[in-house]
């Protein structure tokens, strides 16, 4: 084509990147690697090949670690994190600024390895990517510095293993190695089976920023290597991204064993049109938000929702925008859409889409053979669609419309997922209102795909749990300091030899909806005293009972969560006052109860309420200060329904530091309180009663605290539970919790000091924080 040609048509001539740097990395290492443990790289062994999904040429040979492999690298990780740990926050935060500018200096080979890899478009690579690996080092680098005197009291949590995907490799690396470091733990990562070469590489290189060996150690190999990695004993988190199918295979592997967990799973990402917007912004949105790296992103707006009286229009503008997309050679800096990741994932996307009933268009631009995939549009699709409600993670964009706002927030809303959304009006009052409603942990407003260390990312639902970037990020990767006690069991009282049974018999309901209520089973349970004194009895409640509060939650949860923060601390405030007004019979109870004197564990209650009270208008969100122009807020959200099964060894004020800080901040709950003392817990109705709290706000079902745990765990209407009753509870919730992948916050054994403690830790686990973008500019 000569120079004339192209001022004639004006298009695109090919400005292809070299591949040389990164292939000669390859060709020096003899084009075999084995895995980086322990400051260096082991001997290649078993190996498996990872290919260039562009061209399907060999890259490299990369071993399948073993069980062995994976302990030779917990060793190491377990060896070097002690001195790691101790490590003055400014010498780790100055290593992890050499990391940032270490990427910065390699930033061309690591963005051609990336593209060989995985098939994106070296733009993406490079504009996107590694600035934003780099930006992750620089920022967590800080957050190293400060970590100490911001966060008193924690501590490095140990050896933690990192689970990462083939979409974003060396990004994913950043966001989980980043913070990991930070906090003063060693890492353990395995990278995906098709995209190993970045970790690899930044293993290598991360010596040269003064990585102490054995603090980053790289394991490649498939999912049973992954397996094998966060089975072992001596890991003590695991941080994952990917699918929510392995998500929920690691959920059921860790439950039990006490470690750490954060997932980042799929989503089903909304892009939501209203008739005001700037349609040909949102129309360039959504290029940025379901074709950025093949729609082969968790946070893609895979279902476009548009408004009813613009969709002919923008759907036609979508369409002629579709057709200037250029598919290609991924390393040709004018190239839109690269190759898929490989060619088994090609054919997942294009099965899906051969498999819906919707209209499938397909501009009519070139598609290289091999990896490629058109960029498709479907319309005429149901809401149970697959293609509305599974993740494709391909270039295909699902389509509807919709009338008016709420239905609008009732469609995006309408599947399992929680991960990220993007809403474009020029209406702020209207962005407001529906960024509110939509259940998802990033919302963006006129913008799609915007990311930065300092914003917490994650979803909710079975998008995962736990944020990544920011200080909500960093506590993951952090414990509290000091040495657990093993919590000691409290059997109830076994009904005596010589029952002293005296006056009235008096049976305490079950509290469901703002309304004592009659267990399903008809049953009940005595309820002795130390000295033999028939206190009582509790009725045995059921799976149904559970389902009725859990129903009654769920009914109060939404208006619960709207009334003002102000109009909650009041409910909890006078919850304190009629506590204290009948302080003398509570600790009475509890003297009957437990045999100890009752007063302090009333007056620790009193002030706890308080506290929760004091907090619910002062549980502040935060403004980010990201590299953008506009406005960055973490907002914080209640979960929704909390379970919680309260513990024996404080049967008061267990309760109450359980139940108050979630209401404080919008929760409603069902609670199942001591196994042993429940009677301190039924009192309690008449305080919830005389107090304000709306019905279904505050539920109590007593009876077996194992049984009741497992129907709370297991039920999708419940977003989180938290289990104060030992290791055989803690590890029953984990198990159970897989099938909506709640949250869960259990003891695993481990005593909690009840009396001491702030009320911080009870509100960030009754939160979760939405990172909303709100960008500036005309
Ligand atoms: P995957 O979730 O199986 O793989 C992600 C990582 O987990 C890889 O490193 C893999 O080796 C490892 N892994 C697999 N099984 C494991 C196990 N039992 N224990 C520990 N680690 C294990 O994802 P896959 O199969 O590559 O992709 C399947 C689908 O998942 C995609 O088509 C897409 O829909 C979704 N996906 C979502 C991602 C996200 O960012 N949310 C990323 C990758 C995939």
């Amino acid at each position: 084509m000569s120079v004339k040609d192209i001022f004639d048509s004006l298009s695109y001539g090919p400005a292809p990147e070299s591949a040389a740097p990164a292939l000669d990395w390859i060709a020096a290492h003899g084009g075999r690697f084995g895995h980086w443990i322990d400051g260096r790289f082991t001997a290649a062994g078993d190996t498996f090949v990872t290919r260039n999904p562009a061209t399907g040429g060999l890259l490299a040979e990369v071993t399948q670690g073993a069980a062995a492999d994976v302990a030779a690298a917990v060793a190491a990780a377990r060896r070097a994190q002690a001195k790691w740990g101790r490590t003055p926050g400014h010498e780790r935060a100055r290593v992890l600024y050499a990391l940032g500018r270490l990427v910065q200096k390699h930033a061309r080979l690591f963005a051609v390895m990336e593209v060989l890899d995985t098939g994106k478009p070296i733009r993406e690579a490079r504009d996107a990517d590694i600035p934003l690996v780099a930006r992750h080092f620089g920022y967590h680098a800080g957050l190293a510095q400060l970590v100490a005197d911001e966060l008193p009291g924690m501590a490095p949590v140990g050896v933690c293993a990192a689970v990462v995907p083939w979409n974003f490799p060396l990004l994913m690396l950043a966001w989980k190695v980043a913070p990991a470091l930070a906090a003063g733990n060693a890492v353990v990562l395995k990278p995906a089976e098709w995209t190993p070469l970045s970790a690899l590489l930044f293993a290598e290189l991360s010596r040269e920023a003064g990585v102490p060996k054995g603090v980053l150690n790289v394991v490649t190999g498939d999912g049973e290597t992954g397996a094998a990695l966060v089975a072992h004993p001596d890991v003590a988190k695991v941080a994952f991204t990917g699918s929510t199918a392995t998500g929920r295979a690691i959920r059921t592997a860790t439950a039990g064993t006490g470690k750490g967990l954060t997932l980042e799973l799929g989503g089903k990402g909304p892009f939501i049109v209203f008739e005001d917007a700037d349609l040909d912004s949102a129309v360039e949105g959504l290029v940025e938000g379901i074709w950025f790296n093949g729609g082969q992103v968790c946070c893609a707006g895979s279902r476009l929702l548009v408004q009813e009286g613009v969709a002919g229009d923008f759907l036609a503008r979508l369409k002629r925008r579709m057709a200037r997309l250029r598919v290609g050679d991924p390393l040709d800096k004018c190239i839109d859409i690269g190759a898929l990741a490989d060619p088994a994932h090609l054919a997942r996307v294009n099965a899906m889409v051969a498999a819906t009933q919707g209209e499938v268009f397909r501009p009519d631009t070139p598609i290289p053979p091999g990896c490629f995939c058109a960029p498709m549009l479907v319309t005429g699709l149901s809401p149970a669609d697959p293609l509305m409600q599974e993740e494709v993670f391909g270039p295909v964009l699902a389509a509807t419309t919709f009338r008016t706002h709420t239905e609008a927030v009732e469609i995006a809303n309408n599947t399992r997922y929680g991960l990220a959304a993007s809403v474009w009006t020029e209406n702020v009052n209207m962005a407001h209102e529906v960024a509110g409603r939509l259940r998802a942990g990033v919302v963006w407003v006129n913008a799609a795909n915007l990311f930065d260390a300092a914003a917490g990312f994650g979803g909710v639902r079975e998008s995962g749990f736990g944020r990544e970037g920011g200080w909500e990020g960093l506590r993951a990767w952090l414990r509290p300091a000091g040495r657990p006690r093993p919590l000691r069991a409290i059997a109830p009282v076994a009904p005596p030899a010589a029952p002293m049974v005296e006056g009235i018999d008096r049976t305490a309901k079950l509290y469901i909806g703002g309304k004592q209520a009659r267990p399903d089973s008809g049953l009940s349970r005595a309820v002795w005293s130390r000295q033999g004194r028939l206190l009582g009895h509790v009725g045995l409640g059921t799976r149904k009972d559970i389902r009725n509060a859990v129903e009654s939650a769920r009914a109060a949860a939404p208006g619960w969560a709207r009334a003002s923060a102000w109009n909650r601390a009041q409910v909890i405030y006078y919850l304190a006052e009629n506590l204290s007004a009948r302080a003398g019979e509570f600790a009475a109870r509890l003297q009957d109860l437990t045999g100890r004197p009752g007063g302090a564990e009333v007056e620790a209650a009193i002030q706890r309420l308080f506290a929760c009270a004091a907090w619910a208008d002062k549980w502040e969100g935060a403004v980010k200060p990201v590299p953008l122009r506009g406005m960055v807020a973490a907002l914080r959200e209640p979960q929704g329904v909390i379970g919680m099964i309260c513990p024996d060894e404080a049967p008061l004020l267990g309760l109450v530091s359980l139940l108050a800080p979630a209401m404080a901040v919008g929760n409603a709950c069902v609670l199942v309180p001591s196994r042993a003392y429940p009677l301190a817990a039924t009192d309690f109705y008449q305080l919830l009663d005389t107090s304000d709290v709306p019905g279904g706000v505050a539920n109590i079902v007593t009876g077996d605290a194992a049984e009741l745990a497992r129907t709370l765990a297991g039920h999708r209407d419940v977003d989180a539970v938290w289990a104060f009753a030992g290791a055989e509870v803690s590890a029953l919730v984990e198990r159970e919790s897989v099938a909506n992948l709640k949250r869960t916050w259990v003891d695993h054994g481990q005593a909690v000091d009840w009396a001491a403690g702030g009320v911080r830790p009870f509100l960030e686990a009754a939160t979760d924080t939405k990172t909303l973008w709100l960008p500036a500019g005309m």
